[in-house]
């Protein structure tokens, strides 16, 4: 397990493109949260592919999560984010996304699909993953089951709580649905972002508390190639 303590944001955004950069290979398949934490790092992305030194139309993409009932014309829906933050900017061709769709109404079919992207590119080579607030990660909440694949969720009170600064008010979610943890965690590489203050007390349980479900950030310790990129604010309580 790697940590990098970054002096802030802006440290942080660029050291995490960096290491997103060497996985970004020809039929890598790539798993990216949305969220805000990662928005910083989307741009210095674009940032290097606009100064040629990397082509991120060459790897695969796997939507991480996606809150049940919203679209792409919802505002704060993954979709939404991930087009408008990476997605579109990068160029990335159609063909080369998978996401679930949040409005079908057959979710199961939607966690078929996902897992067939997955299984049939080899599975997921890199993901990149923010540590939510209560430790969940995509829609991976306190708690979360052993269930392998991808599921949908109840989601916890903090992260509807939490919801409201994506949607711009309170919208009445109540199910996510998301890759399983266990399939993230047979990623070959992992990195783990956080930022911020309020992230301090969540981050110090992920890193050094016991290794849980309950905390499922903390699951992550123990694998092979993971990396807790974090910045001064994010790190204070370690
Ligand atoms: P954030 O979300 O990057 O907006 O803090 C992280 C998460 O809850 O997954």
């Amino acid at each position: 397990m790697e940590t990098v303590i970054t002096a802030d944001y802006d440290e942080l955004s660029r050291l995490s493109a960096k290491k997103v950069a060497e996985y970004i290979k020809p039929d890598t398949l790539i798993c990216f949260a949305a969220g805000d934490t990662p928005l910083g790092m989307f741009k210095e992305l674009v940032a290097m592919q606009s100064r040629k030194e990397i082509d991120l139309s060459a790897a695969w993409y796997a939507g991480l999560d996606e809150w049940v009932g919203l679209g792409p014309q919802d505002e704060g829906s993954c979709i939404k984010v991930m087009t408008e933050a990476f997605y579109g900017p990068a160029r990335i061709p159609k063909e080369r996304i998978r996401v679930f769709d949040g409005l079908d109404p057959d979710m199961d079919r939607q966690c078929r699909e996902m897992e067939c992207w997955i299984s049939s590119r080899g599975g997921i080579g890199f993901t990149l993953l923010g540590i939510g607030m209560n430790g969940h990660i995509g829609f991976n909440e306190p708690g979360t089951p052993e269930t392998p694949g991808c599921f949908t969720v109840a989601l916890d009170d903090t992260t509807k709580s939490v919801s409201q600064k994506y949607f711009g008010k309170v919208l009445p979610v109540t199910t996510g649905i998301t890759i399983g943890w266990q399939s993230l965690y047979e990623a070959r590489t992992v990195v783990l972002m956080a930022s911020g203050a309020g992230k301090a007390p969540i981050v110090r349980e992920s890193l050094k508390g016991p290794s849980s479900v309950d905390v499922p950030a903390s699951l992550f310790q123990k694998h092979d190639d993971v990396t807790f990129m974090l910045d001064k604010a994010a790190a204070a309580l370690l």
